[in-house]
């Protein structure tokens, strides 16, 4: 999968299509995207809503099929894996970052981070540990008891981070992640994004971070930004960098 420069990139998309539903119900959310998203960088998709950026990560992330064109990821064709290959390969590759968090109301916030781990076999007592590091990275490691009711919202998408990294993912998908939260928050979940773009995994690999916003102020935390509208790439409209 090298391309012209030489370099590895981490996913490649051709040609994707998607579309849902059929007939009058039928909708073209993705209408010919090519991307390339390469080792070392951060990069934001932006678009209004509705212009395909979920649909994108999530066939990016294998979590649904493109109806046309080439996806690669990691060196796999998601398509010609199966359901359980490929729920392997994810565990192992990506880590997600959502904008509701999605932590487990009961569990503690050291659990809460151990769950990549504990759904991968890793011994318990080795969970935690990891668990306790990858929240101390976040600068949460005086609050690994604590339920996320306890916790700020911006020490809750915090936690969500922490748990994203846990597994040495080579890939951060992030999802609106500073929707809900305010500036001051939202820029200390991006400074966070930004340091794990800058990481290598256990084998010594450049990760990458691919962060789906619509939220102007974090623009400036991206390497590259790429602009989405009705399915498609576009060049950046006018006065968008002065957002
Ligand atoms: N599962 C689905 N079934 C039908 N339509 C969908 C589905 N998921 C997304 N869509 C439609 O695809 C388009 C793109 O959606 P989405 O990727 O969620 O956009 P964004 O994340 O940019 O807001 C929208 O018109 C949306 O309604
Ligand atoms: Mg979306």
């Amino acid at each position: 999968m090298n391309d012209t420069t030489g370099h590895d990139a981490l996913v490649r998309l051709r040609g994707v299509h998607k579309t849902f539903g059929e007939g009058r119900a039928e909708v073209r959310a993705l209408r010919g995207v090519d991307l390339d998203v390469n080792p070392g960088e951060m990069l934001m998709l932006m678009g209004p809503s509705g212009c395909g950026k979920t649909t994108l990560i999530s066939i990016i992330s294998g979590v649904l099929s493109q109806s046309q064109g080439n996806v690669e990821a990691f060196g796999y064709q998601w398509e010609k894996l199966s359901e359980d290959a490929k729920a392997i390969a994810r565990a192992q590759n990506i880590g997600y970052v959502f904008q509701q968090f999605h932590l487990v109301p009961q569990l503690p916030a050291i659990e809460n981070v151990a769950v990549p781990l504990l759904i991968r076999g890793v011994p318990r007592e080795q969970a935690l540990r990891r668990a306790a590091a990858s929240l101390t990275d976040v600068g949460l490691g005086d609050r690994l008891d604590d339920p996320p009711r306890q916790l700020s919202g911006g020490m809750q998408q915090r936690v969500s981070v922490a748990r994203a990294l846990v597994g040495q993912p080579r890939l951060l998908v992030c999802d609106e992640p500073t929707a809900n939260l305010d500036a001051d928050n939202g820029h200390a979940v991006m400074e966070l994004l930004r340091k794990a773009s800058r990481r290598t995994d256990d084998q010594g690999r450049a990760c990458a971070v691919i962060v789906v916003t619509h939220d102007a102020r974090v623009e400036s935390f991206a390497d590259r930004i790429e602009y989405m509208e009705d399915g498609r790439f576009v060049d950046a409209p006018v006065g968008a960098h002065q957002a």
